[in-house]
């Protein structure tokens, strides 16, 4: 595992740019999976503003939408998918076809679930995924308790996700995710793991430092090879 520490939101979201920019540029077909949340909008408006410039070619790159809400659908402004495509899929020009999502509006979730993980192994699997960490250690909606062999699958979410994702209901959080698995998580060929800021600190030590354990889900990460994180000095104040 690789850790980068720096000071600050703004050069967390640099240093993750030039990690995936540089893959991007290594790899023009890169197959990029995205989180959602506060934490990677520094980095994907860096990435618009490089493809905006001319600085980086995206034409090829797929993209792979990690999370959503059960029974949203995708023109519903509070759907992740709709969150990512306002944040990073339009801005940056990633044609439709060039998207693999999970159809939260489906009636057959647990098909969809299955079908998302069918698309990415056919697709030949995640080159790099960006993921936050949860205060309470998940990693996309993989909530505490769960395996590092879980597939794509749907998640009660924990009361602590749905306060923090209050913010952006305002009433009536949906109860039910839609998550990319841990094993799916796992087997990119890398991972990028963002965190910013004190609140993050506490779950961030426990996964990089603690057991690895099914109650702390990003502390699998410490299983596998390719890991490089990218946190600010309040989130990294604990290691
Ligand atoms: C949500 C997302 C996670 C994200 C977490 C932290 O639960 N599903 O993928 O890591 O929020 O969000 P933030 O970056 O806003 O702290």
């Amino acid at each position: 595992m690789k850790m980068i520490i720096v000071n600050n939101y703004e050069e967390m979201s640099e240093a993750a740019t030039e990690l995936v920019a540089d893959a991007i540029t290594a790899n023009p077909s890169l197959k990029l999976g995205l989180t959602t949340g506060n934490t990677p909008v520094g980095l994907y408006s860096r990435l618009c503003e490089r493809y905006r410039a001319g600085n980086l070619l995206l034409n090829e790159v797929r993209v792979i939408s990690t999370e959503e809400y059960l029974g949203v659908p995708p023109e519903d402004q509070r759907s992740l998918f709709s969150w990512l495509n306002r944040v990073f899929i339009h801005p940056c020009g990633i044609a439709p076809d060039r998207i693999i999502r999970m159809r939260g509006e489906d009636m057959e979730p647990q098909l969809v679930c299955e079908q998302f993980d069918e698309e990415i192994r056919n697709a030949g699997g995640i080159d790099l995924i960006v993921e936050g960490i949860g205060r309470n250690g998940h990693i996309g909606f993989n909530e505490p308790g769960s395996l590092p062999a879980a597939r794509s699958r749907i998640v009660a979410l924990t009361n602590e996700t749905l306060d923090h994702n209050y913010q952006y209901w305002h009433h009536s959080v949906p109860q039910y995710g839609m998550t990319i698995g841990l094993a799916t998580i796992l087997a990119a060929k890398h991972i990028v793991l963002m965190a910013s800021g004190a609140s993050k600190a506490e779950s961030l030590l426990q996964a990089l430092t603690g057991p690895v354990t099914a109650d702390v889900p990003a502390s699998y990460l410490q299983n596998v090879p390719n890991v490089t994180v990218v946190a600010d000095k309040e989130a990294a104040k604990l290691i």
